[in-house]
C-alpha cells in the first residue's frame, strides 16, 4: 500500500498531483453511471503514459450480462483514442469505503500492463473519502505468466483459423 505524497508503484512513479486529477476525475465519471438495474454508480479514470486521462462509468443494461465496469469503460475510452499505456486508474463508487477493481477488471487491465511491463497504481476513493492506495500486482498475482506469448496462447485455441 501507498498513501505518501509520492505515490510509485515499480515502474509506474505518479505524483500527488497525479493523483488528485485521477480521483478527481473518477468522481466525476461517476455521475455519468447509466445504472437502472444496481443504482449503483461507479466511476475510472486511467492516467496514461502522454500524461491523458481517460475516465469511465459502469453502464448496465436490461439484459445484465451486457453490464460493464466503470474500469473497463474507462480503459476502452482510451483504447479508442489510441492510448494503451497506462500508469494508474483511480476508481471512486457510491460505497461509504474504497472500492477496489472486480477480478475481471484486473484481468483486463493486467494484459495492457503486461504489454508495457508495467506495474500499474491503483487508487480507491470511498463516498467516506478514504482512500486505498495499491498496485495491479498487490492486488492480482493470477492471469498468464508474464513470459506467456500471445501466439502460444492462440495455439492454445483449437478453434483459431490458420
Ligand atoms: N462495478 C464497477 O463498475 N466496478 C467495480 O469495480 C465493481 C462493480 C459495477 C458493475 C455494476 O454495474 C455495478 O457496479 C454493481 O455491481
Amino acid at each position: 500500500m501507498y498513501s505518501s505524497d509520492n505515490c510509485s508503484s515499480a515502474g509506474a512513479p505518479t505524483s500527488q498531483w497525479d493523483v488528485e486529477r485521477l480521483v478527481q476525475s473518477a468522481r466525476k465519471a461517476k455521475e455519468n453511471a447509466s445504472v437502472p438495474l444496481s443504482r449503483f454508480r461507479v466511476g475510472a479514470a486511467v492516467l496514461t503514459s502522454s500524461g491523458k486521462i481517460f475516465e469511465g462509468c459502469n453502464t448496465e443494461s436490461l439484459i445484465p450480462v451486457l453490464g460493464v465496469c466503470a474500469e473497463r469503460n474507462a480503459i476502452n475510452h482510451a483504447l479508442i483514442h489510441g492510448e494503451r499505456d497506462f500508469l494508474a486508474v483511480a476508481v471512486a463508487s457510491d460505497l461509504y469505503s474504497p472500492l477496489l477493481p472486480c477480478g475481471t477488471c484486473l484481468q483486463y487491465i493486467q494484459e495492457f500492463a503486461r504489454q508495457q511491463g508495467r506495474n500499474m497504481l491503483i487508487i480507491a476513493e470511498g463516498r467516506s473519502g478514504d482512500r486505498v492506495i495499491t498496485s495491479l500486482e498487490e492486488l492480482f498475482r493470477g492471469g498468464f505468466p508474464p513470459e506467456t506469448s500471445v501466439k502460444e496462447i492462440q495455439e492454445s485455441f483449437r478453434w483459431t483459423a490458420e
